[in-house]
């Protein structure tokens, strides 16, 4: 087993007890390297929330991701239809509750430009029904989740520096934008004074599609946070699935035969490296996004998943090992 201590001598020293926090762009606000997604809490159509895991299972995957140093998670007005804010908002208030000294976890949200919203009013409701749902006085991290039209980004962009001009936002992001746009975003907000923090990608070892097309060089430059989505490709870089044992409902036609043909080998070489740290597959993939210097989000329906993807946060890749994933992953530069 490697010595994880001389691979990176700031991880599981006694004397630092703090957990790992890291600026998000150049916002006020501080998050693990690691987040929570959540779309799976609620969402039943596509994950099975209710059939394969239940409420009892979030419960315990908010603790685990609370307990081993995650303190945000990531949501939308969308997912569920509302129901993984409520979710997540009940367990974030019931924590605090419980543990008033300890700070509160953070959350980020998202507007979704509905193709029949056309006012910038209708940022300013939605935003007001997640607080509802979130049962919070403001959003830590509001983004507009797509770049939709009708209306033009930069509609919804000013519409969104107007919610955080009156505090009803802590830092402002966007999602799924590219790097013309993140550009136009970052400008049209600079000139108002405000950050913009993050931009939130789909970003994997099987969807390198960023570091090709301009966004993750963009963003770097920018100081614009990278928050990695869909870092374990909806739970395909786990290991646990292969061709003969395709995910369960939606995504087995999703993740076509052809891509889980493919997944083998590099599986293999993840279980390698993971071994060598006693680690899984999973955090090797969450590890390869830290390198890249992105924040991965991987959703979890369970504390055992949450835990283990926390863990990723206490040991890191050897330059090697990050070369070799980076050569065994080179034909999905382009996209999935
Ligand atoms: N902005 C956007 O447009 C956008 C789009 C998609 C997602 N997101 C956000 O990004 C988050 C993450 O993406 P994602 O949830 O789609 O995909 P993901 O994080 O790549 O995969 C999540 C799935 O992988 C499996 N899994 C998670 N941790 C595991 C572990 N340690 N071991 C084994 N299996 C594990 C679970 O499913 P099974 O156990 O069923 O395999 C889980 O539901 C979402 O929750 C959401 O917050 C944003």
């Amino acid at each position: 087993m490697r010595n994880i201590n001389a691979v990176n001598p700031s991880f599981n020293n006694p004397t630092e007890s703090k957990p790992r926090r890291v600026p998000l762009g150049r916002s006020d606000l501080e998050v693990s390297p690691v987040g929570t997604g959540t779309w799976q809490w609620g969402g039943a159509f596509y994950w099975g929330y209710g059939r394969s895991y239940t409420d009892e299972d979030l419960a315990a995957a908010y603790a685990a991701s609370i307990e081993n140093g995650i303190n945000w998670f990531d949501t939308a007005e969308i997912y569920g239809r509302g129901k993984s804010e409520i979710i997540l908002g009940k367990h974030v208030n019931s924590s605090n509750s419980n543990n008033p000294d300890s700070p509160k976890a953070l959350i980020a949200t998202k507007f979704f430009p509905y193709p029949w919203r056309l006012h910038k009013s209708t940022l300013r409701r939605a935003l007001k029904a997640s607080l509802q749902r979130l049962n919070t006085e403001s959003i830590d991290i509001y983004q507009i989740h797509f770049p939709f039209r009708p209306r033009s980004f930069q509609y919804w962009v000013d519409a969104l520096a107007g919610a955080a001009e009156d505090g009803l936002v802590k830092a402002v992001g966007v999602s799924n934008f590219s790097a013309e746009q993140t550009k136009c975003a970052h400008e049209m907000l600079d000139r108002k004074g405000i950050v913009l923090a993050a931009n939130q990608v789909g970003y994997s070892l099987l969807n390198r599609k960023i570091e090709s097309n301009g966004v993750l060089e963009t963003c770097r430059d920018l100081d614009v946070s990278v928050i990695s989505y869909g870092p374990l490709a909806e739970g395909l870089l786990s290991g646990k699935y292969r061709p003969d044992n395709p995910p369960p409902f939606m995504r087995k036609w999703r993740w076509a035969r052809k891509r889980l043909k493919m997944l083998p080998p590099l599986i293999s070489l993840m279980s390698d490296i993971a071994s060598a740290y006693d680690a899984s597959p999973s955090q090797v993939a969450l590890n390869w996004l830290m390198q890249k210097d992105t924040l991965p989000i991987p959703g979890a329906k369970s504390a055992m998943q949450a835990k283990d993807n926390a863990t990723a946060m206490t040991w890191s890749l050897a330059n090697d090992e990050f070369e070799a994933l980076n050569m065994a992953t080179e034909q999905y530069l382009p996209g999935r």
